[in-house]
């Protein structure tokens, strides 16, 4: 045979595919997200997500830093609210002796270096399941804009690194990064959740928090999973409102979006392995259908090859396990 062109000679052996490697995916691009919830001890695994749980704050920063020392740079927190504390404003978001502001503290006081990203929503502090304000069956807009911005200025009063609005709302990064100039915390980085779909892979999450919407759906404001020039729109609103970092939710699916996004900002762009991309992983694994570690690093490789430079995902720690062997 005379072939001239043999592209298998740049896959011969384990040495030459890595020096010609495009790709790289190592501990330093994950973010953990982690529920937190009341209590000491305590840890409530979460049906839907095999190998996840709800964690009492003492554990909550056990497990922050086992993903630490193992090279993970960030951690990304939700909290898990009882009922009696929600309400339809939302009034807990502000509370700085609550949940969410007591497990910052906690872990920037045992784990300094560690990055700590809070999520800016109304979701888990609402009686209604919403990101946004209910009033008459409608997403308040712009009533819900002075609390996201109060609640980000609090999260940065108990020491968040990064808050990340994943509410949808609109003119929200400009609303939160002026109160945080107020407030002086101009150090603090806003990660936008910018593209952001209405997604049937959100549902493990919403089981793992109960903050399921109690009526309707998400569609009046996270985005139509059809569309992709839009996203363009919301790129530039958070570029010119301030935003530090672009993400893009869900990950795998959306593959295209991360890339489109990537190509038309600057800015750093976020990928979110969301629960949904988790738990199917794990529940096809645990049937013996698919090789858990294999897939997950190659799914996680995938979304930096799209153009993420950091990915959220739930098995940050299994990842970073993974790629240290
Ligand atoms: C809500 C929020 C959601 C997620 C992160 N923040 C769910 C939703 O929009 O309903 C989803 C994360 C996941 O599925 O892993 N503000």
């Amino acid at each position: 045979m005379q072939l001239v062109q043999r592209p298998r000679r740049n896959r011969r052996n384990a040495q030459i595919r890595a020096l010609v490697r495009e790709t790289r995916l190592g501990p330093e691009h994950l973010v953990l997200p982690m529920f937190v919830q009341e209590g000491s001890a305590l840890r409530t695994p979460i049906a839907t997500m095999p190998g996840q749980a709800r964690l009492s704050i003492d554990l909550l920063v056990d497990t922050a830093r086992e993903a630490f020392e193992l090279g993970v740079p960030a951690v990304a927190l939700f909290p898990a609210l009882t009922e009696d504390l929600k309400d339809a404003r939302g009034t807990e978001s502000t509370n700085q002796a609550g949940l969410l502001p007591r497990s910052v503290r906690a872990l920037k006081s045992a784990l300094p270096e560690l990055l700590v990203i809070t999520d800016v929503a109304l979701d888990p502090y609402s009686s209604d399941g919403h990101d946004g304000v209910v009033i008459d069956g409608r997403i308040d807009n712009d009533v819900t804009l002075p609390l996201l911005a109060s609640m980000a200025v609090e999260q940065a009063r108990a020491g968040a690194d990064v808050v990340a609005p994943s509410d949808m709302m609109d003119g929200r990064v400009a609303a939160i990064r002026r109160a945080l100039d107020e407030a002086s915390f101009t150090d603090v980085l806003i990660c936008s959740y910018c593209v952001k779909y209405a997604s049937g892979f959100y549902g493990p999450f919403r089981d793992a928090l109960e903050s399921a919407p109690r009526s309707g759906d998400k569609k009046t404001y996270q985005m139509d999973p059809g569309n992709v020039r839009e996203c363009l729109r919301e790129v530039r609103l958070d570029e010119a409102e301030g935003a530090d970092w672009l993400m893009v939710k869900p990950g795998l699916p959306y593959a295209d979006v991360i890339r489109f996004v990537r190509e038309n900002s600057v800015l750093p762009v976020a990928a979110y392995h969301v629960s949904g991309e988790y738990s199917m992983l794990k529940a096809a694994a645990e049937r013996g259908f698919l090789d858990y570690e294999r897939c997950l690093l190659e799914s996680l490789l995938c979304l930096r090859r799209a153009g993420a430079d950091m990915i959220f995902t739930y098995a940050a720690i299994d990842a970073a396990r993974a790629l240290a062997d």
